[in-house]
């Protein structure tokens, strides 16, 4: 474990383009979030990694040379208080929302949703916030919160949706399996008179500029992962080495991609690598493959890229914690040394993912903040079920 240098933890969600940017903490760790207070259920688990973290720098103290660790602790546990207070500030601001969108009537209404696969970290997180958002603090009735498995097919979900229709459903709130299906998707939607909110996967840009042309009840609610890989490349050039562990001059990195049907896997990918140039390094990319958001595949992919360049992978970029996750057991296997030999960067702040942080076994992550996302989406579903008008993109 490298206690000179705890993990990085940044974290990042937009509402497009209107988060509020924090700065915390000397290792510039960037809190970009809002109104959950949900965060504060998820500051619990996080404390109680702080705390072990200081109980086992505390039972060592005796030890002169335990003092780096000790600091270490302590400054782990900042970036943790960081996070938490971030968190406390914007609990407020969620109750004013649930209010808000409280004075609507929805205890009759129905809301479809579909998850482009139920078998995906993430999602899962998403999913479940989303169900609890609408009916613990939106009044939804529970029966009327239905949440399909897309199972990864697009015919399989398109018939879901249709279902849907069919049923009446009042709003939609869709991850699509293709974003490359919003056109067909939404003018069924439409021609059936019913909202739709596209959460995670962005349909294109001309899409969403027909349905302002078009004044279809279509919306967007996601991050901007441009920001998440500009953060990933950061938190690397914030390493001792800036990423060139072997001192050659130039960082020599892989890059596991996620499925491009989600444009997040586009712009991780290149956002992280241009933040390392923009930072005046040198790159050298030895492989980029896809991995699918998978952890499985985040292993294999690792394992092979360090079979095939062994010492000369210093950084390994992975689009997402689940991937990361993956790389990080081959990268044991391979005996090798996260912060020592090798840095290993993920996107999502799973607890997972968290967790080793703490332990030295990621270098970093980037909050996707599913929390926010998914009450923002509950919201936007409410604002068309209250007739308002809704920005195409949020
Ligand atoms: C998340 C991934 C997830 C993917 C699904 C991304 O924004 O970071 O973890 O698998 O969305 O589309």
């Amino acid at each position: 474990i490298n206690w000179k240098k705890p993990g990085l933890f940044a974290a990042g969600v937009a509402f497009g383009t209107a988060g509020i940017k924090i700065l915390t903490s000397d290792d510039a760790k960037k809190l970009y979030t809002n109104c959950t207070a949900a965060v504060l259920r998820a500051k619990s688990c996080v404390m109680k990694t702080a705390t072990s973290v200081q109980e086992n720098a505390g039972d060592i103290l005796a030890e002169a040379k335990q003092i780096n660790e000790d600091r270490a602790a302590e400054a782990e546990a900042e970036v943790v208080d960081d996070y938490c207070e971030v968190a406390e500030e914007t609990e407020e601001a969620a109750e004013t929302a649930a209010n808000a969108a409280g004075t609507a009537d929805v205890a009759d209404k129905k809301v479809g949703i579909s998850i482009y696969k139920f078998d995906d970290n993430f999602m899962t997180l998403y999913r479940q916030e989303l169900q609890r958002y609408l009916t613990e603090d939106l009044g939804f009735k529970a029966e009327n919160v239905v949440i399909q498995d897309g199972k990864g097919d697009q015919a399989e979900q398109t018939n879901q949706i249709n279902n849907f229709i069919t049923q009446k459903y009042d709003v939609l709130i869709l991850n699509l399996v293709q974003a490359s299906s919003a056109p067909e998707i939404t003018d069924m939607c439409k021609e059936a008179g019913i909202p739709v909110v596209y959460i995670n996967r962005e349909p294109d840009e001309a899409e969403e500029q027909r349905w302002v042309d078009e004044k279809i009840n279509a919306t967007y609610v996601g991050c901007d992962a441009r920001q998440s890989g500009t953060y990933q490349g950061e938190e690397i050039l914030e390493t001792e080495t800036k990423g060139d562990i072997n001192g050659d001059g130039k960082v020599s990195y892989i890059m596991i991609q996620g499925d491009p049907e989600n444009v997040d896997a586009q712009y991780r990918t290149e956002f992280s690598v241009k933040a390392l140039t923009d930072g005046g390094m040198e790159v050298e990319e030895l492989l980029m493959q896809r991995g699918d958001w998978d952890q499985a595949k985040g292993q294999q992919i690792t394992q092979d890229a360090l079979t095939q360049f062994g010492e000369q992978v210093e950084v390994v970029f992975c689009n997402n914690d689940a991937m990361a996750l993956g790389a990080l057991q081959a990268i044991q296997a391979a005996g090798r040394t996260i912060n020592k030999d090798i840095y290993l960067v993920g996107v999502d702040a799973l607890t997972d993912a968290v967790q080793n942080i703490v332990d030295g076994n990621f270098t970093g992550t980037v909050f996707n903040d599913h929390f926010s996302q998914a009450q923002e989406a509950a919201a936007q579903a409410v604002n068309f079920l209250k007739g308002e008008e809704v920005e195409p993109v949020n």
